[in-house]
């Protein structure tokens, strides 16, 4: 008999935002004609800017004619990306060098096919988390350590409850699920500890087009972080590139661990496991970091943040206990009447049939609470409002027994 990897019985058996989707599917199914609103998995609803598009267009086009035509991308990314990349970061003073930069279809996927360079370790989560770092570090057979993000600690990890041992560390900023954002001071804690226990930071900086505050929006902003960490970022949201795929990942040169470097490590992965980004993405994502498209896509974030700011202020007003940030498509709340996450994802779907993410999806520190995301349509978000604020949970509202 071959062997299989059994840590596959570790997991749920769905994933959060299949199980999500497939419980808003069932209930759509079996209530046809209600019309249910999607303020659930952050899947962005505005369409992409007209001129990105007709670019993208004209290179796919041009694949009909002999002289044009191409094969196979290279594997990490055509230059002319890269150097967009290069030049986006040089605004916040960041130097990177073309190649630090690997393109990729997803951040989701680098984040865990990332773990292919690491033996087992102990991984360092933060509870609530974003559940792919978890999902795959339980994959791959590591040794998890949830640090809890709560209101006590303002959303804000510090290494300082850590003992002094070498990690793999998973930080994402501005956070999802929950939308704290990492200051200077508090990032640099992290550098600074990574630095000195020899541990590897994996930074996910996906939402950082979304930072309106004075706070980092790429790890390589802190001293010492190059040394230290790998950054992961996307355009899915920055761009609306969910249906598109295109991200890039950073590895600086110089992280080297027991006589192997993982820039190289990360390049012979790449070159072996995967094929490249298509050219006509690649120069769609160009566009996306060009000053025209930088301000086109800005239109769609101040749309989902206004999102946000309108579910956040209406909640507030109901008097939720809402997470008040300012760097965030999501907003993160407490469940009302002392309800579970699934006890409120039922109740929001069955009565006032909004769909949204339960907070234990994210892991035990987001139980009886709850994610909406500012991606959904503005008119979904705005009936929505219409619906929670018109019709309030009855004080005495007896939770259905768990489905
Ligand atoms: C979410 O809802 O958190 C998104 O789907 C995350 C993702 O990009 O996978």
């Amino acid at each position: 008999m071959i062997n299989v990897n059994k840590n596959f019985s570790l997991l749920e058996n769905n994933y959060i935002f299949t199980e999500v989707n497939q419980r808003r599917d069932k209930y759509q199914q079996e209530n046809k004609d209600k019309k249910l609103l999607q303020l659930g998995v952050g899947d962005v609803s505005l369409p992409l800017p007209k001129k990105m598009v007709k670019i993208m267009q004209k290179e796919l086009k041009k694949q009909c004619g002999k002289k044009h035509f191409r094969g196979y991308p290279p594997e990490n990314g055509y230059d002319f990306l890269k150097n967009a990349i290069v030049d986006y970061y040089k605004r916040r003073n960041v130097i990177l060098q073309k190649d630090e930069i690997f393109i990729s279809n997803g951040a989701g996927c680098d984040v865990g096919n990332l773990l292919d360079l690491f033996g087992l370790n102990k991984v360092v989560i933060q509870n609530p988390t974003y559940p792919a770092y978890y999902d795959s570090s339980i994959i791959a057979g590591n040794e998890i350590i949830l640090l809890s993000a709560t209101k006590e600690n303002n959303y804000i990890l510090s290494p300082d409850e850590l003992e002094f041992d070498s990690y793999l560390i998973y930080l994402c900023s501005p956070n999802n699920p929950t939308g704290a954002t990492f200051d200077y001071a508090s990032l640099k804690k992290w550098v600074d500890f990574a630095n000195k226990t020899k541990s590897i930071i994996i930074f996910d900086c996906a939402y950082e087009s979304f930072i309106e505050d004075n706070c980092p929006h790429f790890i390589y902003e802190i001293e010492g972080a190059k040394n230290c960490a790998i950054e992961i970022a996307s355009f899915s949201k920055t761009a609306g590139f969910t249906g598109i795929r295109c991200s890039y990942s950073v590895f600086p040169k110089n992280l080297n661990i027991d006589g192997l470097n993982l820039n190289s490590m990360w390049n012979r992965r790449q070159c072996t496991k995967f094929n490249g980004v298509p050219y006509f993405i690649q120069k769609g994502a160009c566009y996306a970091l060009s000053s025209d498209g930088i301000l086109e896509c800005k239109k769609n974030i101040i749309t989902y943040k206004e999102n946000a700011f309108l579910i956040k202020q209406c909640l507030k007003e109901q008097k939720y206990d809402v997470l008040d940030t300012n760097n965030s498509p999501y907003v993160w709340f407490k469940c009302p009447n002392n309800m579970s996450s699934w006890e409120y994802f039922d109740y929001l779907l069955n009565e006032y049939q909004i769909v949204g993410i339960p907070g234990i999806g994210f892991g035990s520190g987001g139980e009886n609470y709850f994610r909406f995301s500012g991606f959904a349509k503005r008119e979904d978000i705005v009936e929505a409002i219409k619906r929670i604020k018109t019709k309030k949970i009855p004080p005495n509202y007896e939770v259905n027994p768990k489905s």
